[in-house]
């Protein structure tokens, strides 16, 4: 190993723990030390350090549960059962990649248009749980596995959302028979233990990157203390199963607009199994607060934490905010702010402020075309988490404020958003503090200062010099046609093996931008070879085991990838292991901005040492439900802390010059069924409250340097082909002023038969959505014939004439939008590893 990598394993060992919520605890744990422990679960020796797809990273190794352990001296006395397991495991997935197989015969399509992204449900058995030894332990762990990943949805069956009936058989049975029991949750999302109300312990560990073994034993054993809160409300599936379905996969209706996650629950009174912001830690923590007070639209409320127990630990301070109902409904409460403490020693006392702009608590008036604070006293509970809260203050507004004016319009999804019948309420008790604020104080710019244009014109200056082919190429992802072709979804850059993609090679003095997936770490292949013609895949790939194990030629006909390309014998091999961080989901759930700038340090340090420009990550589309695929990647359900902690990883990684992140995917890419061709239809108040809301945080506070648009659609119009989106909302409401990028679209992956057919390059680049990725000849050929058109019907007033439904494009605007993917290359190629 090199140094940066046990460098950079030991922050992430160090800040780990920070990630796991303990949700349950009796006072058994940390142990005192090491000794005899009966290890059981699916996770236990396979422990998921993150989920599949793109969003997978190769690290040298990851140390499982069973190895960290043991390294730490314990004896693990349950070998045969695990041994047991594998053997259950390995038959089940054989069993699993048969009938994909099967399936894909019997449909006449390719393995890997079904395997991509499936995922084998957890097999049920009859191991018994026996132990190799005479002298029973006294502690067991049970680790309860699930992984997910990109292309497919989970289920709500057992094996994946609920537990299978040998899970719930087993973990009851040693909770009964073992003094000390804790059960682990190596899971990427929600889980249903509503069948687990008498286990007394339970660590939500997560997928914490290559440590975890090692970072769940340090907490085991005391020498580190959980400190995480939920990011994402955990409900039994038979109430969260309400509201918030995938239902048509052509259409899918957000009918229960703003009422996602605790919002729902809170509003209609309904308690779920542990709260969005709840997680305990070894000690115990009393909030007093101090004092409350009022600058302009900004609220500060300073409480005193006092450790009132014997361990150390930290406090994650919450803030919500009820806003009163008017013309607008209102969910019972939002998180309005909120301030992870350092750690507090027992018996000491820290005092921390969280600040709440109240202009965060606006609401978007449809009648108005506005955000707005309606008149009325909005109420401010301070906690521990959504539901352990204590009223500390009122601020009261005299009258309606209008906070922005907008005018970018996404549309109507064609219905009416779902709103409680009898909504929860609030009682304000009569003996707080009121805060009167000035209506005048909470009045925003409608839209953000433009950024200077200067090396946009410097750009423009290059645009206007290259041939119509060449401005084509610059807009497209950097494509070999026919025998070259390398373009794989995922894999398609040649000159960082492993990395996702890059941008044009073939223009003079634009330097190529290379990018590379995430968001739990970077995406490379772990080795390459290295010739006198270059560097070359080795072919153990960055791609998911499942994804190689189905490749066919059907398959790679399927990608638009070429044959399997002749051995090339390697000069010398190198290697590029990048660091697995904890998933979306684990770094969202330590509440800390500061942890989540620190990881995206560590890899914007990685993507310098393999000269990768932009990180195709964080991803923060919202947990709307947690059926969703792709959550583990996804930060949260509420969008002021996804947008928060996206902003903090973003600053992470560009404080390297010359790397930038790619926030992804804008917008309303919350469910992998049918994903390139769904139409998500969202209501304008939805969209501006919720979904596009932690886009806009990020933006606003962190410029990002690119965004990635989704592959579906909002309202009838893909996200990649809306000019509202991205030149209205996202540049000039916004202030964005970096590079637009599509999600990877390949001809073969998605089908012209279908209700909404994929986006096309001319639509994608004429909207504001400046590159096309990855690229493809029939990509080059859609635009040629725009530019064709373009050029051939210029109306009187210089504007393309739009005869058909064909989209035409005129130099002019090619121009334009190449000059956008030159200023970044530009702005990218500063950086000393360039
Ligand atoms: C995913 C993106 C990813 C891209 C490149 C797509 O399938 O949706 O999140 O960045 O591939 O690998």
């Amino acid at each position: 190993m090199e140094t940066y990598e046990t460098d950079h394993l030991d922050i992430v060992r160090a800040l780990a723990p920070e990630c796991m919520v303990l949700l349950r605890s009796d006072g058994a744990f940390p142990l005192a030390g090491p000794g005899e422990i009966a290890l059981f679960g699916s996770g236990a020796r396979r422990t998921v350090k993150g989920g599949t797809g793109s969003g997978d990273v190769n690290s040298r190794h990851v140390t499982t549960i069973e190895e960290g352990l043991e390294a730490a001296g314990f004896t693990v006395v349950t070998k045969p059962w695990l041994d047991a397991y594998d053997r259950v495991h390995d038959q089940a997935h054989q069993d699993f990649i048969a009938g994909i197989r099967a399936e894909a015969a019997e449909r006449d399509v390719p393995a890997i248009m079904i395997g991509m992204g499936s995922v084998m449900a957890e097999p049920e058995h009859e191991i018994p749980l026996d132990v190799e030894t005479d002298v029973d332990p006294q502690t067991a762990v049970y680790v309860l596995a699930r992984t997910s990943g990109e292309g497919s949805d989970r289920t709500p069956d057992a094996g994946d959302l609920r537990l299978t009936a040998s899970e719930i058989r087993d973990i009851r049975a040693l909770s009964k028979r073992f003094e000390r029991f804790l059960l682990v949750l190596n899971v990427g999302g929600v889980v249903d233990l509503s069948t687990l109300g008498d286990v007394t312990n339970i660590l939500l560990l997560s997928q914490l990157g290559a440590t975890i073994g090692d970072a769940f034993t340090d907490v085991l054993l005391g020498r580190a203390y959980p400190s995480g809160k939920l990011a994402t409300t955990w409900a039994a599936w038979d109430e969260a199963e309400q509201i918030g379905d995938f239902g048509d996969p052509d259409d899918t209706r957000y009918r229960e607009g703003v009422y996602v996650g605790y919002r729902f629950y809170d509003s209609i009174g309904k308690e779920p199994l542990f709260p969005f912001g709840f997680g305990l830690g070894y000690t115990t923590f009393d909030l007093r607060t101090h004092q409350v007070s009022l600058d302009g639209a900004r609220v500060s409320i300073d409480v005193d934490v006092t450790n009132t127990g014997s361990h150390p630990g930290k406090e994650t301070v919450q803030v919500y905010a009820a806003v009163p109902p008017g013309r607008l409904d209102q969910p019972l409460q939002a998180l309005a702010g909120f301030t992870k403490t350092g750690q507090i020693a027992p018996r000491e006392t820290a005092r921390v402020t969280v600040d709440v702009d109240l202009t965060d608590l606006a609401s978007y008036d449809e009648a108005a075309h506005a955000t707005v604070l309606e008149a009325g006293r909005y109420l401010l509970r301070v906690g521990t988490s959504s539901r352990h809260l204590s009223p500390v203050a009122v601020v009261g507004l005299g009258e309606d404020a209008i906070v922005r004016r907008l005018t970018g319009d996404l549309g109507e999804p064609g219905f009416t958003d779902w709103r409680p019948e009898t909504p929860a309420a609030l009682d304000i008790p009569a003996d707080l503090p009121v805060l009167a604020v000035d209506p005048a104080r909470l009045r925003l710019p409608d839209r953000a200062e433009p950024a200077s244009a200067a090396d946009l014109d410097e750009a423009l200056a290059l645009a206007r010099t290259l041939s119509d082919d060449e401005l084509i190429h610059t807009v497209l992802g950097d494509y070999r046609s026919g025998e070259e072709s390398g373009s794989i979804i995922g894999a398609a850059s040649t000159t960082v093996v492993g990395a996702a993609g890059q941008s044009t090679t073939r223009i003079a003095g634009v330097p190529s931008i290379i990018m590379a997936d995430g968001p739990a770490g970077l995406r490379l292949a772990p080795t390459y070879g290295v010739d006198a013609e270059g560097s070359f895949s080795l072919g153990d790939s960055s791609l998911p085991a499942t994804f190689l194990e189905l490749m066919d030629d059907a398959g790679r006909e399927v990608l638009g990838i070429a044959d399997e390309p002749e051995p090339r014998e390697p000069a010398e091999i190198r290697e590029q292991y990048a660091t697995a961080i904890p998933i979306g989901t684990a770094l969202a759930q330590s509440w800390n901005p500061v942890l989540a700038e620190r990881l995206g340090d560590v890899v914007g340090a990685e993507m310098e040492r393999f000269s990768v420009h932009l990180w195709l990550a964080p991803a923060f589309n919202l947990h709307r439900s947690v059926l969703c695929g792709r959550n583990f990647e996804y930060l949260s359900e509420d969008p002021l802390l996804a947008g928060r902690i996206a902003a903090a990883i973003t600053r992470g990684v560009q404080s390297h010059p010359g790397r930038g992140v790619t926030i992804k995917h804008l917008a309303c890419n919350n469910q992998e069924t049918n994903r390139l061709n769904s139409n998500s239809r969202v209501s304008p108040r939805a969209l501006r409250d919720h979904y596009l809301r932690p886009f806009e945080i990020c933006v606003r506070r962190a410029r990002p340097a690119a965004v990635m648009t989704s592959y579906n659609l909002i309202n009838g119009v893909h996200t990649s082909e809306s000019a509202q989106l991205l030149e209205v909302i996202l540049r000039q409401e916004w202030g964005f002023d970096g590079l637009v990028m599509t999600d990877w679209v390949v001809d073969g992956m998605t089908h012209s038969d279908m209700k909404h057919p994929r986006a096309t390059a001319a639509a994608t680049v004429k909207a504001g959505n400046e590159l096309f990725m990855p690229g493809g000849e029939p990509d080059r050929q859609n635009l040629l014939a725009a530019l064709r058109r373009g050029s051939e019907n210029l109306g009187a007033a210089g504007r393309p004439e739009q005869s058909d439904d064909a989209v035409s494009l005129t130099r002019t605007e090619l121009e334009t939008q190449a000059a956008r993917v030159i200023r970044m290359a530009r702005r990218l190629a500063v950086s000393p590893a360039s």
